[in-house]
């Protein structure tokens, strides 16, 4: 196999995180290995709401840590909360100086959103749902201008190069159709979530897990993988991936209805429609599957203003047939973001000496069992950063590698695996549902291999099943008190051993 030897740091994935990483790892040379065009297969560039930060006057890291704490439903490890909320406003301010435009006030500061869960108006948006598309433009600008990074489009992961002491020292990529190992000082992986795995998702769909499945198969430890959270309001307009109606609109005023015009969702929490992410996600797929829909309603709160003042939700809703101005807007939950991953200490380290992780595909604790919204491009900018950091002071020498690599899932076999996943580790899950889905991932397993997306799909199911309480983003109708707050720490070896599964059974 050709072997290319890369004398830096390679970061896989050209999401925020990634790109964040690559630039702080300067002085020391990166290369940036992506599938995708740039700007395109990732999560950032979909984002609409935009970026959590204490800016505003009456508002303060202590309290943007708190909110965290409270959303993410007893998981979150609140020392980590503080460090991204205190570093939140500095990373907002470098984004901006990067050329991101977000919108200002008349006297130059950021203008903020409210959504929900949040104490105040925290979030710095760009012309009201542009934030993530117009962040990773300026992002992306300022990483082809980097003389230190490198980067390598149509270039897939495909496996993970160890030594005999579990040291990553590169990775296996398919260029062109070619398997080639690039060796290199650290491996960052900033591959995203695991949208890609649920057949309902506002994430694009090539995200399948790949970087967790591998560093799975590699022997990292994972962390809370069951914790998956469903936005509650993509829009039901029968694509995939589906997209996204930002939370902002309820910020503004939007409002919850149901077929029969009812406002529902003061019936699930007093909070009504500014309620926690998993809260609203689990009352619309109540109302839906009562046979009374869901719908968004901002004909009163955004009307005529839609074109100018959420763009992206105005133009998603006119491509399906529905004029969000005139019309409620048919919502449903869909998979949104992965709370767990590959667990990871603040500066991207994980488990493996050499592997570094950063943004969704990691797990710092910092969301516990339900992220808090827009905290997603706030983690990437922060924990990027310091990922980039730490892995370019790594300095291995040089060993025998192994490569660990993975078999590709048939297109068939994938569709058969999201189905699966919505089907029974969706908003409701239950013992019986998380093992039949299992049983299908070891079907699916052994006619096609240890494929990345089977692993973190068995890395979620497993723990979903383990998880005998409701939390978060994970509900079982089966359990539905909390029990006594534990995060789930794991290897693929614990799970796939017997024992575990009959007992959570
Ligand atoms: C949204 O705009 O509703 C999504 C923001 C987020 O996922 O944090």
């Amino acid at each position: 196999m050709a072997r290319i030897r890369h004398e830096g740091v390679l970061v896989v994935g050209a999401g925020l995180a990634g790109l964040t990483a690559a630039l702080a790892a300067a002085p020391a040379r990166v290369m940036v290995l992506t599938d995708a065009p740039l700007n395109q297969g990732c999560s950032s560039a979909w984002a609409q709401g935009g970026v959590a930060a204490a800016l505003g006057e009456d508002d303060a890291p202590a309290l943007h840590a708190a909110d965290t704490v409270e959303a993410g439903a007893g998981l979150v490890d609140a020392d980590v909360a503080r460090l991204l909320a205190d570093e939140g406003p500095e990373a907002v301010r470098r984004l901006a100086a990067l050329g991101a435009p977000f919108d200002r006030t008349a006297d130059g500061g950021f203008a903020q959103s409210l959504e929900a869960a949040h104490g105040r108006a925290r979030v710095a948006r760009v012309k009201g749902d542009q934030a993530g598309r117009a962040i990773m433009d300026a992002v992306t600008i300022a990483v082809l201008a980097a003389r230190h990074i490198e980067v390598r489009t149509g270039t897939k992961l495909t496996g993970l190069l160890q030594d005999a002491e579990g040291r990553i020292h590169g990775v296996v990529a398919r260029i062109g159709g070619r398997p080639v190992e690039i060796t290199a000082r650290a491996v960052i992986l900033a591959t995203g979530g695991i949208g890609g795995l649920y057949a309902v998702t506002t994430t694009p769909a090539e995200l399948q897990g790949d970087g967790l499945g591998l560093a799975a198969l590699a022997g990292a430890a994972i962390a809370d993988p069951e914790f998956v959270q469903f936005h509650p309001t993509a829009i039901d307009i029968g694509r995939d991936p589906a997209p996204l109606a930002t939370e902002a609109l309820r910020g503004e005023g939007a409002s919850l209805i149901n077929g029969d015009g009812e406002r529902f969702m003061a019936r699930y929490h007093p909070a009504a429609e500014m309620a926690p992410r998993d809260i609203v996600a689990r009352a619309i797929h109540a109302e839906r599957e009562a046979g009374r829909g869901a719908f968004l309603d901002a004909r009163t709160a955004v009307g005529a203003h839609f074109p100018e003042e959420f763009p992206a939700v105005y133009a998603a809703c006119m491509g399906g047939g529905i004029d969000p101005r005139v019309q409620p807007i048919p919502v449903a939950p869909a998979c949104h973001y992965h709370m767990g991953g590959i667990a990871t200490d603040t500066e991207g380290r994980t488990s493996l000496p050499g592997l570094f992780a950063a943004g969704e595909c990691a797990s710092t604790g910092v969301h516990g069992a339900n992220r808090l919204a827009s905290n997603s491009l706030l983690e990437a900018a922060v924990f990027g950063a310091r990922a980039g950091r730490a892995a370019a002071l790594e300095a291995p020498e040089p060993r025998p590698l192994t490569a660990i690599t993975a078999p590709e899932l048939p297109a068939a076999a994938l569709q058969t695996l999201r189905q699966a996943m919505s089907r029974d580790a969706g908003v409701i899950r239950d013992a019986a549902g998380l093992a039949r889905l299992l049983a299908e991932i070891d079907a699916l397993e052994a006619a096609h291999g240890r494929a990345a997306p089977l692993v973190a799909a068995r890395l979620v199911a497993a723990c979903a099943l383990a998880r005998r309480e409701s939390r978060g983003g994970h509900y079982r109708q089966d359990f539905t008190e909390l029990q006594s707050p534990t995060r789930t720490v794991t290897t693929l070896g614990q799970i796939e051993r017997p024992s575990l599964r009959f007992a959570a059974e």
